[in-house]
């Protein structure tokens, strides 16, 4: 076992503020949510650590948002270096405070490293636009353009589900803009932040740039959410925390990644043996912990029960166990109250028309695989977002009914469609009502420079390294006047 995960095993965590570790007035213990065993001892800030937290990032604005760019930009090559001599101990990491499956875990290192890379190069190319003043009668004899300054302080909320990408794609693009960042990373997964903001320390991060506050949501969360020193929030996580969020954020900035029950539609000519492995990942790679989780299939009746065959005969094919065995694809839920309230959908579900075809046991904190049929739209497992191995896979005649039933949703993240005609695509394209279509793959698709974000209840502004920036950056103009 590595160093880190050893250390992580058996020591008190710390607070990180200003460039220093710091002690809490109170430590609460990490349990993995595999084996129950305790991981680690996790600082619980109260508001006045985290006001500390707020006013170290506050001061140093003036010195990121005064550095070059290109030594921005050499920090966050120097992070993305780091992390790929150190990627086992985070993958591990991430592993066990997760319940992560291994080969997901390194999967997410790797993109990890891409986003940090993506953030050193978008340092380098932040810049507004001349304006063209002489186009307006007013404008004759003027000339104007825009810059993007810093934003200042961000609050980075992030959530357990990607604990190292999704803090990258937080902190690799404020960083890359020149702000400061508090972090409350998700209470589950305090250590792939620590472990992140250790890189960034060695990596040449001034103190204070970067601050990561563990503890509880209601003290932690509210006092930077609350504090007007703050300008942006940024948080991934569930759509009632970001409602929340927003009520409280007043006038300040905030991006939200919210949730969502993605749709994939399957036209009839598609060769079912072709997507099955895409389905299978979409669908349960990360136990379904995914904000684009494929949760619901509308399959043509005349491919229709060849994919459900197929699938689900794939589905029970997948090894579930200990997230540390590199064979295991599925393992347990991230907490004991997300188990539980999947036990009472499958009820619902059972209670109804539906059939589960297979699944929807829970074995040692582990949801297996589930695919369920007939289910009406107006049941849990298809209306709300389930955050867990479950599919509901709907008969479709039509891909406008498809496209009306995606459609039918709170949600709007991504959507896929598997087609071979061309005329199909771009209705689905143009009709979907969704942050992101991905044409022939599943919803489940993201790399870590494309704009990744939703509409209706899954959220507002957009991700993806560029887009950050644009987010966490403000446009000022400058006019000069030649009169
Ligand atoms: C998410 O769950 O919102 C992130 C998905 C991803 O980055 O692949």
């Amino acid at each position: 076992m590595s160093r880190l995960a050893n250390q992580a095993k058996s020591i008190k965590q710390f607070l990180f503020i200003n460039g220093t570790k710091i002690e809490a007035p109170a430590y609460a213990p990490l349990y993995s949510p595999y084996s129950g065993e305790e991981i680690a001892q996790i600082a619980m800030a109260d508001r006045h650590l985290t006001k500390q937290a707020i006013t170290a990032a506050y001061h140093a604005c003036k010195v990121i948002g005064k550095m070059p760019a290109y030594q921005r930009a050499e920090i966050l090559e120097r992070v993305a270096a780091l992390l790929k001599e150190r990627a086992d101990e985070a993958a591990e990491i991430i592993s066990r405070e997760s319940a992560k499956p291994i080969m997901f875990a390194q999967a997410e290192v790797a993109r990890t490293i891409e986003t940090y890379k993506f953030s050193a190069e978008e340092a380098k190319r932040i810049h507004g636009e001349t304006i063209p003043f002489d186009a307006a009668a007013g404008g004759a004899g003027r000339i104007g353009y825009t810059v993007r300054e810093p934003i200042g302080v961000i609050g980075a909320i992030t959530p357990f589900n990607f604990p190292l990408n999704l803090v990258a794609h937080k902190v690799g693009p404020a960083v890359a803009a020149g702000n400061t960042i508090v972090l409350k990373p998700a209470s589950q997964t305090p250590l792939s932040a620590l472990f992140i903001a250790e890189i960034f320390a060695e990596a040449g991060l001034p103190a204070g740039v970067l601050n990561v506050v563990t503890g509880p949501g209601g003290t932690v969360g509210d006092a930077i959410v609350e504090d007007e020193r703050v300008s942006m929030i940024t948080f991934t996580g569930s759509p009632s925390v970001g409602i929340s969020i927003r009520k409280k954020a007043g006038l300040k900035k905030t991006t939200l990644e919210l949730g969502s029950n993605s749709a994939l539609i399957i036209d009839k000519s598609v060769k079912i043996d072709e997507i099955i492995d895409r389905c299978i990942m979409g669908a349960f790679s990360n136990q379904g912990q995914v904000c684009i989780s494929l949760q619901r299939v509308y399959a043509h009746r005349e491919i229709y029960e060849e994919f459900v065959e197929k699938f689900t005969k794939a589905a029970k094919q997948l090894k579930a166990g200990d997230p540390l065995d590199p064979e295991t694809y599925i393992s347990a839920l991230i907490a004991k109250g997300e188990a539980d309230r999947l036990l009472e959908w499958m009820e619902e579900t059972k209670a109804s028309d539906a059939q589960i075809i297979t699944g929807g046991k829970l074995k040692n904190g582990i949801l297996e695989p589930t695919i369920i049929t007939g289910a009406d739209r107006k049941l849990k497992v298809s209306c709300q977002e389930a955050f867990a191995p479950v599919v509901v896979v709907n008969q479709i005649d039509s891909i406008e009914e498809a496209v009306e039933q995606v459609n039918d949703s709170r949600y709007g993240l991504q959507a896929g469609i598997y087609t071979n005609d061309i005329k199909t695509a771009l209705y689905a394209s143009q009709e979907l009502q969704v942050g992101g279509v991905i044409i022939n793959d599943v919803p489940t698709y993201r790399v870590d420079q494309m704009p990744y974000g939703g509409v209706k209840e899954s959220g507002t502004g957009r991700e993806g390294i560029k887009y950050a920036v644009e987010e966490m950056t403000e446009m000022k103009l400058v006019v000069w006047n030649q009169s």
